[in-house]
């Protein structure tokens, strides 16, 4: 309880410094008819509500229960307006731009030079430029290496006694990060010690990172922005290295992201910021999905023995590759039904340059639009029992265009939806199939799971399982 008393508090701070690095002038107060929350302090505007509701996504739910699926507030001094209806959705769906004030705290991170924070004809060359290297048919490519990483994972969990905890998060987190950096980093990044040390500084940024919600930004000079620059300096080393030998040995065929970025003679702030902006969006939300998918299945037995035999079916002892992961309806419903009920990624955002019309109501140039994914996977009229994890939302009976227009887990507008989305479906996938075909994962009971939804929506705290190796 401490803890979220302490980041109702400086969640707020972090989010006024965050806004004034971005925006130090504040922006117009123009408003429009969209309903919603006045100021609650003339600088902070809602900040201090959002604290009091824990988290922006916490905050976006009430709003919209009050207000209805359009409804405003203010980011700082900036008015701002949430959208929550698949309606509302479609009438955003052909935009690109995204307002970069709203994700200011990533910035130490992830760097000013960030496809993050790139708009207009700059942000629409970079993913011409990189999407084809996450594309389903690049993906194909690395069935080989998702079933390798997954058949050892089983190895090491095969060897923990039957009724011993096991928390599992590390083992989910270090299996997607080992997935993404081969993947995005081909061969160069293969030895077993590097991506460890990746992975760990990788991990010093993130909860730096998510401790400025609880305690803003690094003193200047301080022991903690020592370790934080330690740290990036290692990620920006690795690639630079991994660049270097790339260039002294070019690949031929497949071509990863690392090759993609080389080949345009991009500028090195661009490509490190760029590799460590893929990152972040990869390892924790991908990583989580895992967990969470793992927790919902052994918290209903029945859901697991049912896709237990349909991998049974469909693999027998086989590899999962890219043609038969489709006869493997259930799987795929439990991802969507995993990925909806997490609430992983809970928003994203667009905005337009010019006055513009949505539901209805004049939106003045400028003001950033969110769109409240999480409300809308959350909506109690679209999914009956939202809370309640149900795979057979997703079938082909019961899923209809209006769930899917709702079922928007990876974003929806423009060409900027999530570039992870059949990388993510491709790995869980096959670290789903190959667990649950060699291993029964029961939870410890007594158990409270509860989620923190900060930067990716996390468990607050580590789940206990136990494992029991199938015949
Ligand atoms: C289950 C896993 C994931 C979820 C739920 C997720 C969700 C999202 C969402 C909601 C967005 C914002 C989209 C928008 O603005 O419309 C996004 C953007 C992004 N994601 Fe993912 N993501 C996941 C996995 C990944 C992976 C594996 C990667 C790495 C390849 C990745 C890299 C990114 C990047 C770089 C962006 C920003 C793209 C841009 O600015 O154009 N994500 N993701």
């Amino acid at each position: 309880m401490l803890a979220f008393a302490i980041f109702a508090v400086t969640f707020v701070v972090a989010l006024i410094a965050a806004v004034v690095y971005f925006n130090p002038s504040g922006s117009s107060k123009r408003r429009s008819t969209v309903p919603g929350m006045d100021p609650t302090d003339p600088n902070e505007g809602n900040f201090p509500d959002m604290g009091a509701a824990g988290s922006l996504h916490e905050f976006l739910m009430k709003l919209h229960k009050t207000y209805g699926s359009i409804a405003s507030f203010w980011f700082g001094k900036t008015f701002t307006v949430s959208i929550a209806s698949p309606e509302l959705f479609k009438e955003h769906i052909g935009l690109f731009d995204r307002p970069p004030e709203l994700f200011a705290l990533f910035e130490p991170l992830i760097g000013q030079k960030s496809i993050q924070y790139a708009n207009k004809a700059d942000g629409r060359k970079r993913r011409n430029m990189y999407d084809p290297s996450f594309a389903h048919t690049s993906i194909g490519n690395h069935y080989g290496t998702f079933n390798e990483l997954a058949g050892e994972l089983v190895q090491k969990l095969l060897t923990i006694p039957k009724d011993e905890h096991v928390s599992l998060m590390q083992h989910c987190h270090a299996l997607v990060i080992t997935a993404l950096t081969r993947t995005s980093f081909g061969d160069f990044f293969k030895s077993e010690e590097l991506i460890n040390k990746f992975r760990q500084a990788y991990n010093n940024c993130w909860y730096d990172m998510e401790r400025s919600l609880f305690q803003g930004l690094p003193v200047k000079g301080s022991d903690r922005e020592k370790k934080f620059n330690k740290a990036l300096g290692f990620l920006h080393d690795t690639v630079r290295n991994t660049l270097k030998e790339c260039r002294a040995n070019p690949t031929v065929g497949h071509q990863s992201f690392i090759d993609v970025l080389l080949e345009n003679e991009l500028p090195e702030d661009q490509i490190l910021s760029d590799c460590v902006s893929y990152m972040v969006g990869g390892f924790h939300t991908s990583g989580n999905l895992f967990l969470w998918i793992l927790y919902y299945l052994a918290s209903n037995h029945d859901c697991q023995e049912k896709l237990h035999q349909e991998i049974k079916e469909v693999l027998g002892d086989g590899e999962v590759d890219n043609s038969n992961v489709k006869d493997m309806k259930y799987l795929r419903q439990v991802i969507n039904e995993g990925l909806r009920v997490s609430v992983l990624a809970p928003y994203a955002a667009r905005f337009q340059d010019n006055d513009s019309k949505l539901g209805g109501h004049v939106i003045p140039g400028g003001t950033p639009v969110m769109h409240a994914l999480g409300v809308v996977l959350l909506d109690e009229e679209l999914w009956p029992e939202p809370e309640k994890f149900d795979p057979e939302r997703f079938s082909l009976a019961n899923f209809t265009p209006r769930h899917k227009m709702g079922f928007q887990s990876f974003g929806f507008a423009g060409k900027r939806v999530c570039p992870g989305k059949y990388l993510s479906y491709a790995e869980t996938s096959v670290f789903v199939a190959v667990l649950c075909r060699d291993l029964k994962f029961n939870l410890v009971e007594g158990q409270v799971v509860e989620k923190f939804h900060g930067l990716v929506t996390s468990p607050k705290s580590e789940i206990w399982f136990t494992l029991e190796k199938r015949g």
